[in-house]
């Protein structure tokens, strides 16, 4: 009598349980599809502008609270890397800037500064030098004079020859030797 009572209710009740388990699995298989399509779709921007916008977002995070978001730093305390002879110049010496840092007195567009950079060797990969330093490169007008385009692989090396710094680029250091 028991077990003839039970199965209708405990029918309806089990199919509802499977029903909602194939529902829960629709629906998960449909989640995996969307995030499958939109990262591809991702990946097809070209790498160029995938660079790019990974350069001005590196630039918000790691520069910006001293440089500025235009580039034109704090006078006095943050040189302007809009102006700076050295952003538009021999991009190895920039690489080593960014990799170390820099401190000690140093004179940019006219201004004295003396301060200190902090280094981001290992914080930034020598991809996300390179794109942060291409971002800085092509932004604000600045006019370059070295107009080679940084890539990876120059930061590799410059980030093996230098492996040996442990503190910050004094300018003199930058100007007596090619780092
Ligand atoms: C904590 C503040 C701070 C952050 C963050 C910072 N910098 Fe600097 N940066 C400085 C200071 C201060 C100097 C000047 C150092 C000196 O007086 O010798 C400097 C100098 C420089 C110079 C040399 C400019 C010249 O004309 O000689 C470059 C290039 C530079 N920074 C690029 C960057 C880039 C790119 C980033 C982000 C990856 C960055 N900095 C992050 C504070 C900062």
């Amino acid at each position: 009598m028991t077990s003839s009572t039970n199965g209708p209710v405990g029918g309806p009740a089990k199919s509802y349980r499977a029903w909602l388990l194939s529902a829960l699995g629709v629906i998960a298989v449909v989640l995996v599809i969307y995030y499958a399509v939109t990262s591809s779709m991702g990946r097809n921007l070209s790498s160029a502008d995938a660079n790019a916008a990974k350069g001005s977002t590196i630039y918000q995070n790691r520069c910006a609270s001293c440089h500025q978001d235009d580039g034109q730093g704090v006078e006095g305390a943050y040189p302007p890397l809009a102006l700076s002879e050295r952003v538009a110049g021999d991009p190895s010496t920039l690489i080593s800037i960014v990799l170390h840092g820099m401190q000690g007195p140093i004179t940019v567009h006219g201004v004295k500064y003396n301060g200190v950079m902090p280094s981001t060797m290992d914080v930034l990969s020598d991809n996300e030098v390179a794109a942060v330093l291409n971002y800085v490169r092509s932004s604000w007008g600045v006019k370059l004079t070295d107009k080679g385009t940084v890539d990876a692989s120059m930061v590799e090396d410059v980030r093996k020859r230098t492996a040996h710094r442990v503190t910050p680029w004094t300018e003199t250091e930058l100007g007596e030797q090619k780092p």
